[in-house]
């Protein structure tokens, strides 16, 4: 017993409730948050795509985070030797819970370097030229813009990629509660007072009304099932996504929780800044850009260079675009950087705990790891830029295997394994701990056994049926 309390407070662990919230929370904010979120939400009809998405936020989303940070806090291990003590028989799953960040933390990092490289752009006031410049190629029939001359070299994509990596990983060495705690503690509520004060700027643009009720209002023209299944689909890959779950993050974090701490309030607060956080950038994206393109929502359709190449171009046109421009950059690096640690965390936490070596150590494999594959994705975009894998360029590829399959396979076989085999009680009971009741049980319940398995295989399939 004293060896054992001995490890336990060697391993580390949060050090408040709000710690763990806020580093939580700066694991869901990212990416997918403040550029993804927005326009989805323009494109499946604004107002029906965030209520179709907060119904699934607050039970479906609800239901996945709940059950993997009960798993983490329950064994008190990283997610390989949380999933093998849970049930023998699913030990496979605590691997591919690891290799799942494994994977996407190198590529997620190279985009955390793009985004680097724009808020050093705006800071030193390139801002103007990140919007408009163009760069012959050597081919006179091809030109590029600022954002594709940047990622066709390998140096200064390299660079800022190292540099970012070497951010986080400066963070995860100082251990979790001086290092993951400190930081989200003090990067969120930065981060949220920023995203409020361009939200408040934008809407007083003139025209962003239209922009506002084109985000807000549903649109029911043409509705149809068809319509309604996709946006579904949509909703619960993004939720998926957003809410950094089958990524090991939440068993990785739950394990760090404090045993006296409530699961489940705890569970709310973090989905509630998460989905706050989402709302407020589609407030600033969607009305912005509506503006700058007078309305015509194919310019929200952009995908991922609706970040890079059209918001450049809406802060040069919006009075005091250079400032909000930086502002933006600034919002944008630290919402990924503390999603990029917690990645590095699960990783950290294996390798820590299965080759029993330090957590200096542990962090300088992983960067290394990080770095030999993040250079492939860099280089997938520069000088292997002909080199594809199922069609897709490596960074792509890399996405589309971890998402679209890796992960709805972690996620269903993870509520096969609570829902039918260990039976829900196994996370009921450690909602219970300490607590008197577990509100949300019977919805719980529902959802783990039939909801969100049927939702992971919609995702699966959904590659297959984009075209009904
Ligand atoms: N939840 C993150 C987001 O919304 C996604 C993410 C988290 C990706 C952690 C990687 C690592 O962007």
């Amino acid at each position: 017993m004293a060896d054992k309390q001995k490890s336990e407070s060697k391993r580390g662990g949060f050090g408040s409730k709000l710690g763990f919230i806020l580093a939580a929370a700066g694991s869901a904010v990212g990416l997918g948050n403040i550029w993804r979120f927005p326009y989805l939400a323009a494109k499946y009809g604004g107002g029906f795509f965030l209520l179709v998405y907060l119904i699934f936020a607050v039970t479906f989303g609800f239901s996945l985070m709940l059950t993997e940070i009960a798993i983490g806090r329950r064994t008190g291990k990283s997610v390989v030797g949380a999933y093998r003590e849970v049930h023998k028989g699913f030990a496979g799953l605590g691997w591919l819970a690891m290799i799942i960040p494994a994977l996407i933390l190198p590529y997620y990092c190279v985009i955390g370097g793009w985004v680097l490289k724009y808020m050093v752009t705006f800071l030193t006031g390139g801002g103007a030229d990140a919007a408009t410049a163009t760069y012959q190629t050597a081919d006179p029939g091809v030109t590029l813009n600022f954002f594709t001359n940047f990622i066709s070299h390998v140096g200064e994509p390299t660079g800022y990629f190292i540099i970012y990596v070497l951010l986080g990983a400066v963070v995860v060495m100082l251990g979790v509660e001086k290092g993951i705690e400190k930081v989200s503690k003090f990067l969120m509520p930065v981060l949220f007072l920023l995203i409020v004060a361009i939200a408040v700027y934008t809407l007083t643009l003139d025209g962003a009304g239209a922009g506002v009720k084109y985000y807000l209002l549903p649109d029911f023209t043409d509705f149809s099932a068809g319509k309604l299944f996709k946006t579904v689909a949509a909703a619960v890959g993004q939720l998926f996504y957003s809410m950094s779950i089958a990524m090991g993050i939440m068993v990785t974090y739950g394990s760090y929780m404090r045993k006296d701490d409530p699961l489940e309030s705890s569970v709310r607060n973090i989905e509630v800044f998460d989905t706050a956080v989402a709302f407020l950038a589609g407030l600033i994206i969607v009305p912005a850009v509506f503006i700058f393109s007078n309305g015509d929502a194919e310019a929200l359709n952009k995908g991922p260079s609706l970040m890079f190449v059209t918001m450049p171009q809406v802060f040069r046109t919006m009075p005091a675009g250079q400032v909000i421009g930086a502002l933006f950059f600034i919002l944008v690096t630290l919402a990924a950087l503390t999603s990029s640690i917690s990645l590095m965390e699960v990783v950290t936490a294996v390798v820590i705990e299965k080759f029993r070596v330090k957590r200096m150590w542990a962090s300088v494999i992983v960067i290394v790891i990080t770095l030999l594959l993040g250079l492939l994705s860099v280089f997938g975009y520069s000088i292997w830029s002909d080199v594809t894998l199922m069609k897709m360029q490596i960074l792509d590829f890399f996405d589309f295997i971890t998402n679209n399959i890796m992960m709805p396979i972690l996620a269903f076989l993870t509520c096969i394994m609570i829902g039918y085999v260990v039976k829900t009680k196994y996370v009921e009971d450690e909602v219970l701990f300490g607590e008197d009741r577990f509100r949300s049980v019977k919805m719980y319940r529902i959802m783990i056994k039939f909801i969100c398995p049927v939702c992971m295989i919609l995702i699966l399939l959904t590659p297959f049926i984009t075209d009904i």
